[in-house]
């Protein structure tokens, strides 16, 4: 059986852009956006159309410039914000309105200052007004991670009467464990009548560092696309991060499900992301850090020059990493010494070896990473003499 495709709606120009001194201009969001194209995503979320008029251009030009993407453009449930998402999306070949509301209990209390029935009937309209303008419209019933399921359950239900073709469930405060946000998306499929003609989305913030365990969660039980962003930028803590779904479906064939993104371009796409952004990816970011392929302890770099598999799950080429490397520093052992030297031209025997790593060590103590430029020094300053 051929694995099922999940839709990936990347949300990296609207909650990724939300994070302070993140904030893209058109032309920046332009180049992000012929990217995104490119690494294969189904769903671009453009902006926030009704934000400010810079935003307001910057989703016109991703709507008229893309090409194969569904271009999406958010909107609260409020006429205004969906009049205006539909103006900036005009132009776009396959143009998409999100609109949602709040349905916690806290949102509906404290946010909104109304009733659990009068937010279904803002819903209701919200949806059927952006039904008037596009075919797709995606609603998000906000903070669904602490909403009550069987309210959620009415909500949803609603929304698909009302024309929805995407139904989002965020976990817009991070606070779902995985069984629970998996348990929701499952609860949604058994009770809400005419769930299967929608496509059920993920979208979960990581303030416990659970977002990705979270939308995997989701499309394990049902979901069918997941909102994420590339290096995982977003509100607070961020959003789902793009390259670790991508990895993490391709990395476990049994699950059966795939997604259209060609991971070799992860990335270039990250260090594309983060210099517009101004935002320093975390060097132990999962697949797309400085250190994700980069080994320095001794056991570790003995095993990998034996064979790559005994501590990488990922092979580097297949997310656009040359080669795994082996970093020299005070933890390295000879094996990794040896290695380095021959990249350099350097094949010593094993007296040789051994009095070169005594002194790598001291220099190693000293400098935090021993880099070629050490090691050229330390063979011409002991006259080290390769064996052949
Ligand atoms: O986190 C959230 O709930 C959102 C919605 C606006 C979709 O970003
Ligand atoms: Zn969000």
């Amino acid at each position: 059986m051929s694995a099922q495709k999940i839709q990936i709606f990347d949300t990296t120009l609207r909650d990724g852009e939300q994070v302070p001194g993140c904030k893209l201009n058109t032309h920046e969001k332009l180049v992000i956006a012929k990217q995104l194209e490119l690494l294969g995503v189904d769903v671009i979320e453009a902006g926030f159309p009704v934000s400010s008029p810079g935003d307001f251009e910057a989703v016109n030009a991703v709507a008229r410039q893309t090409k194969e993407a569904i271009v999406c453009g958010l909107s609260r449930a409020v006429e205004n914000d969906i009049r205006t998402a539909a103006e900036a999306l005009q132009g776009a070949r396959r143009p998409r309105i999100h609109t949602g509301i709040g349905t916690s209990d806290l949102h509906v209390k404290y946010k909104l200052r109304t009733t659990r029935e009068e937010v279904i009937s803002r819903a209701v309209e919200a949806v059927r007004l952006a039904k008037s303008f596009v075919e797709d419209v995606e609603f998000y019933a906000e903070d669904a991670g602490r909403t009550d399921n069987a309210f959620l359950a009415r909500v949803c239900e609603q929304a698909i009467k009302a024309g929805a073709t995407v139904l989002n469930i965020p976990d817009t405060t991070g606070y779902c464990l995985p069984e629970e946000y998996g348990a929701k998306i499952k609860y949604l499929y058994e009770h809400v009548n005419g769930i299967d003609k929608v496509c059920l989305s993920t979208h979960c913030h990581n303030d416990l560092g659970l977002a990705t365990a979270n939308s995997i969660a989701g499309v394990v039980n049902g979901a069918r696309q997941i909102e994420c962003t590339i290096n995982g930028v977003g509100e607070r803590a961020g959003n789902t991060a793009l390259e670790e779904i991508v990895m993490i479906l391709r990395q476990h064939p049994y699950l059966n499900l795939s997604t259209g993104v060609n991971s070799k371009l992860l990335t270039e796409t990250s260090a594309l992301v983060s210099h517009m952004m101004r935002m320093p990816v975390q060097p132990n970011k999962a697949i797309v850090g400085a250190n994700a392929f980069s080994h320095s302890s001794g056991i570790h770099q003995d095993g990998v020059i034996k064979h790559r598999e005994t501590y990488e799950i990922i092979d580097p080429r297949d997310v656009g990493v040359d080669n795994s490397s082996i970093v020299l520093t005070a933890r390295s052992g000879r094996a990794a010494l040896a290695y380095r030297l021959q990249k350099l031209g350097y094949n010593f025997d094993k007296e040789t070896l051994d009095k070169a790593y005594g002194t790598f060590l001291h220099v190693a103590d000293v400098k935090k990473e021993v880099v070629d430029e050490d090691l050229h020094v330390l063979v011409e300053k002991q006259n080290l003499v390769a064996a052949n």
